[in-house]
């Protein structure tokens, strides 16, 4: 397959990784860290906000919505505290981005923090990791400490007067809480159950690691040089996370036209696929995002492009299936982990992920009956309608982001689907792994 070479990329994000000591105030200051900071500190709040707005910088968290736009609504006349949370939970599967960030450069995402805080009018932040970071919440507490000896925190930022605290707090390992109110929930101390209100029943903003990192280089070079780097509607670059049957999978930053074949095929990048293997299906937007086929690969990975194509660009988890691979089986696997992080609070998800979970084994064991693709879709739909995306019967996203897989890979896919149901069998032969447990 001859695939043009991917565009070449202006790093932002990932210039300090692998340099000696890079997670270092001492380093981050080196390279021009908390710059952005003092810049932003003689600012207005509003010019900052309108900045960012320019920049077309969209949340890395998931839905890719405007970050400008988000701080904007932080109502300025409200007498209660305003909060920033920060999502370090990083748990869509295929997703392993955020991670880097804080193991290699927590300063960019502490100074992003501080201007963001700056510009909300925020005086208390929260850095949230999933439980599992141990390495990571270790670098980014010993950053913070670092932060406040070098009064980027503490009772007057920088000497500016701006008061602001910056507090670590670990999860326990649940991919709910990733979602946005299962996280402020979280970081109260309750059950990560999604809710309405902000934290402490105030207003808060909640952003992604990636997407505050990116704040600092926009306070820095302007707005523009920010928009000018990515596409008319997603500024900048971002991180993807290569993984599946590629030859070299890892975190890479691209421009916001790569595509996703570029990703996989470029000496830069994925370097192609194993010898005498094709692809077959590619997840371009970690587990939640819908699949696409070999033949819709050719799609840049940038929010709007991939919205086109009826999936996500979601939180850059780009997984490659080649032609090996059994769709049954990559689905049920998927199925299972949304069936086990439901949080239980809504029937059509509580009920439903394990149900199609139980349909989806039975398939892949050949016991599968023909009316079970149309129980299956029922029950996804049931869960979330689609098209379009969004609109799921859910209170938080996690029921489209169980469903939308399956609507994808039975629609896509549906020839194996059959065949394993006429056949009685799985044509791609036994389990490698065996079984996964008796309920599912
Ligand atoms: C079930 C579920 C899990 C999520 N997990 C994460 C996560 O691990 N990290 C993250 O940044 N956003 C996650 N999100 C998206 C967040 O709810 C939220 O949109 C995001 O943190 C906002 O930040 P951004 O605007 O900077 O992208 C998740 C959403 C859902 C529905």
């Amino acid at each position: 397959m001859t695939v043009a070479p991917a565009p070449a990329v202006q790093t932002v994000i990932s210039e300090a990784w692998g340099q000696p000591n890079s997670h270092l105030i001492s380093e981050y200051k080196k390279r021009g860290g908390y710059k952005a900071l003092e810049k932003a500190l003689a600012m207005e709040p509003t010019a900052i906000t309108d900045e960012i707005k320019r920049s077309n910088l969209r949340g890395r968290g998931g839905a890719g919505f405007p970050t400008g736009l988000k701080w904007s609504f932080v109502p300025k006349d409200n007498p209660k505290p305003k909060y920033l949370a920060v999502n370090g939970d990083e748990s869509e599967p295929g997703t392993f981005k955020d991670r880097y960030i804080l193991e290699y450069d927590p300063h960019l995402m502490l100074e992003g923090i501080a201007i963001a805080c700056k510009a909300i009018g925020a005086h208390k932040a929260y850095v949230y990791l999933r439980g599992e970071f141990k390495f990571q919440a270790e670098r980014v507490d010993a950053a913070i400490k670092e932060a406040y000896e070098a009064g980027v925190f503490g009772e007057s930022v920088l000497g500016s007067g701006f008061k602001l605290d910056c507090y670590l707090v670990r999860g326990a390992g649940a991919y709910i809480c990733g979602e946005e109110t299962g996280l402020i929930e979280s970081i109260e101390g309750k059950k990560g159950w999604p809710a309405v209100v902000g934290l402490f029943g105030c207003p808060t903003v909640v952003n992604n690691v990636e997407t505050l990192a990116s704040v600092p280089p926009i306070m820095n070079k302007g707005a523009a040089w920010f928009a000018g780097l990515g596409t008319d509607k997603s500024g900048g670059t971002r991180l993807v996370c290569l993984s599946g049957t590629v030859n070299r999978p890892g975190v890479y930053e691209v421009s916001m036209d790569t595509t996703i074949d570029q990703l996989i095929h470029d000496p830069k990048y994925g370097q192609g696929m194993p010898a005498g293997r094709k692809v077959k299906a590619v997840i371009p937007g970690g587990s939640s995002a819908p699949v696409l086929t070999a033949d819709e690969t050719d799609v840049a990975l940038e929010f709007e492009a991939l919205k086109m194509k009826q999936t996500m660009a979601g939180s850059g988890g780009v997984v490659v299936m080649d032609d090996t691979t059994c769709m049954v089986r990559a689905l049920w696997r998927v199925t299972r982990f949304y069936a086990e992080e439901s949080c239980g609070q809504c029937t059509p998800c509580r009920e439903g992920m394990p149900w199609m979970t139980r349909l989806l084994r039975k398939i892949e064991e050949g016991l599968g009956e023909p009316e079970d693709l149309e129980i299956l879709m029922n029950v996804a739909a049931s869960i979330a309608p689609f098209p379009p995306i969004g609109l799921g019967n859910t209170i938080c996203a996690l029921g489209d982001a169980g469903a939308l897989p399956v609507q994808s890979f039975v629609m896509k896919f549906k020839h194996e689907f059959e065949q394993h149901i006429a056949e009685k069998r799985c044509p791609h032969g036994d389990h490698p792994w065996g079984h996964f447990g008796d309920w599912a």
